[in-house]
């Protein structure tokens, strides 16, 4: 980070550090309007915020002089930014409804080509499965498509589809296989039937262990009950970059689309790895998912500083990392559709920012990326919340919600969003100790409560609040509305990895872990006895293969 704007961050950091958000309202009645902003049906409420006009000052200081808009726009114009790569980062190029051509730096052609002929390719099979003129081998329509992926080529497309099940189309299931664990792929094709089962298997590299054991694992299943190798094709169709893993694989290099080596896997769903999301809620629902990223992606463009979305939050998010030294971020969407959005979140935030060597090779100056978890409101609050309103660490927190119910029952959605609109109040505000003491207080004149209970209890009473919170409440969880969202977090994630100097799409951390599975996998093979880790994992891959011996 640039080290003269953080001094001067840290400077008013001590300043304002002490201040409480609920003095911060009531010394200023416009303190909603200052900082907030929206663009079309989304609202940005970040007032709840522990920052003052001086701190959204200084630390838009910090975007510029860390170079975030001349990165923003060799983003967004194909340089290759993902330097450790040596790749492009173009996955506006796949949701870009503007018909403005796209080149990558140092390759001759307009991406947009690929792109446009992908999607139509896209609609064409998605409109062949819905209108049953693609069927399976026996001449059944398709009932339910079992995707097969993982990370960035399950998540978002999981995600998306519960978001939009109420667009889902007629008569269609859909099932995600992601877990190398077999209870995953047995628990799902238990309840299926292969004629009328549609297997899309999506792998950025299609060597992806996991999914390649998932879908040779399908491909058994299937043949087992089908016995005519002929069939596969109707019934399997893969997304991928790798034409040549893919046909090796068996699938016909005509069931293929494809993507590009510019498309990170955890920011891929808005091509071909959308293919699943098309599929179930239609290509006309997909393309206004892209649509609304696709304005996303011009109000981050476009938009003033000041009332920039994914910047403001990408910036909350330094402040409290860097400057407050807070550890974890929840996302609490208060819709229950969007349950699958903290992981997916989890993925693209983590992933991207889980790193400590600045794009320059040099050890970090400070913390990266932070713990994103989270889940659906109100079931958190009968869980986790004790700790976030009265536990030692502060968490701050994106609530989300919208004004529209897509199932309006009795009052529930008065309920869900005034526990929406509470939760945030009540974090901010806490609650003193003298607040406190006159409840209790209260409760001896009624006689429910001994008067020399109220010394004891009213430390256990007391909230501290001055806890953080965005509020992003959308009119309707649509797709356009839900692309938006999620371009929104995408640019967030970018404007962080600027300021850190980090490379938000590599992932090389991942590949550790990997190759050591596949030295102990061929290790697990045999009945030997190993000793060529260290006496932790020697001693547990014996006491395995024991057990194992046992069992046998
Ligand atoms: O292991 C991490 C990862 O490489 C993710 O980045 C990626 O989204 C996922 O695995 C799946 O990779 P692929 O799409 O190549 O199967």
């Amino acid at each position: 980070m640039r080290a003269d704007v953080v001094e001067k961050l840290q400077a008013h950091y001590e300043k304002v550090a002490d201040l409480h958000m609920r003095d911060l309202f009531e010394g200023d009645e416009n303190r909603f309007t200052e900082f907030s902003c929206s663009l079309g049906d989304i609202l940005l409420d970040y007032s709840k915020n522990r920052v003052t006009s001086e701190t959204i000052a200084l630390l838009l200081e910090l975007a510029e002089e860390s170079g975030v808009y001349e990165k923003r726009a060799e983003m967004f114009s194909g340089r290759r930014i993902n330097s450790t790569e040596g790749r492009a980062v173009l996955h506006t190029a796949l949701r870009n409804r503007s018909g403005r051509p796209v080149e990558v730096e140092g390759q001759a052609g307009d991406v947009m080509d690929g792109v446009d002929r992908v999607l139509a390719q896209m609609g064409t099979f998605c409109d062949a499965v819905h209108s049953g003129e693609r069927r399976g081998y026996t001449d059944a329509e398709f009932t339910d498509i079992v995707s097969i992926g993982i990370g960035g080529s399950a998540l978002g497309p999981l995600m998306v589809t519960e978001a939009l099940k109420p667009y889902a189309r007629a008569g269609l299931r859909i099932h995600f296989v992601s877990n190398v664990d077999a209870t995953d792929i047995v628990e799902t094709l238990k309840e299926l039937d292969a004629e009328s089962t549609l297997f899309v298997v999506v792998s950025k590299t299609f060597t992806t262990e996991e999914t390649l054991a998932n879908a040779l694992s399908a491909r058994a299943w299937f043949l087992e009950r089908v016995g005519d190798v002929e069939a596969v094709e109707k019934h399997f169709v893969a997304v991928s970059v790798n034409e040549d893993a893919v046909t090796e694989f068996g699938i016909d290099a005509g069931n293929m689309f494809e993507f590009w080596d510019w498309v990170g896997g955890r920011y891929s769903i808005w091509g071909a790895v959308g293919l699943p999301i098309a599929l179930y809620v239609g290509m006309d629902n997909f393309e206004s998912l892209l649509a609304g990223a696709h304005d996303m992606d011009l109000h981050f463009q476009q938009a003033e500083p000041g009332e920039n979305i994914p910047l403001l939050l990408g910036l909350l998010g330094v402040w409290y990392n860097n400057f407050f030294g807070m550890e974890t971020h929840a996302v609490l969407p208060y819709d229950q559709y969007l349950r699958f959005l903290p992981d997916y979140l989890q993925q693209l935030d983590m992933e991207s920012c889980g790193k400590s060597v600045t794009l320059a090779g040099e050890p970090v100056d400070g913390a990266t990326g932070m713990i994103i978890w989270g889940g659906p409101g109100t079931d958190g609050q009968h869980a986790y919340f004790q700790l976030l309103h009265q536990g030692t660490r502060i968490v701050p927190a994106d609530f989300i919600a919208a004004a529209e119910s897509q199932n309006p029952l009795g009052e529930h959605h008065l309920k869900l969003l005034a526990n929406f609109f509470a939760q945030t109040e009540a974090l901010m505000l806490g609650k003193t100790r003298e607040e406190a003491r006159e409840e209790l207080l209260v409760e001896v004149e009624r006689g429910r409560l001994a008067s020399q209970d109220v010394a004891d209890l009213v430390g256990h009473k007391e909230f501290p609040g001055n806890r953080p919170s965005n509020s992003i409440f959308v009119r309707r969880l649509d797709p356009r509305t839900l692309g938006a969202l999620l371009a929104m977090y995408e640019h967030k994630v970018f404007v962080q990895g600027c300021i850190w100097g980090i490379n938000p799409y590599d992932q090389w951390g991942v590949e550790l872990g990997k190759s050591l599975a596949s030295r102990v996998f061929e290790e697990l093979r045999d009945e030997s006895t190993i000793n060529s880790h260290d006496s932790s994992t020697n001693a547990l891959v014996n006491h395995y293969k024991k057990l194992r011996r046992e069992l046998d």
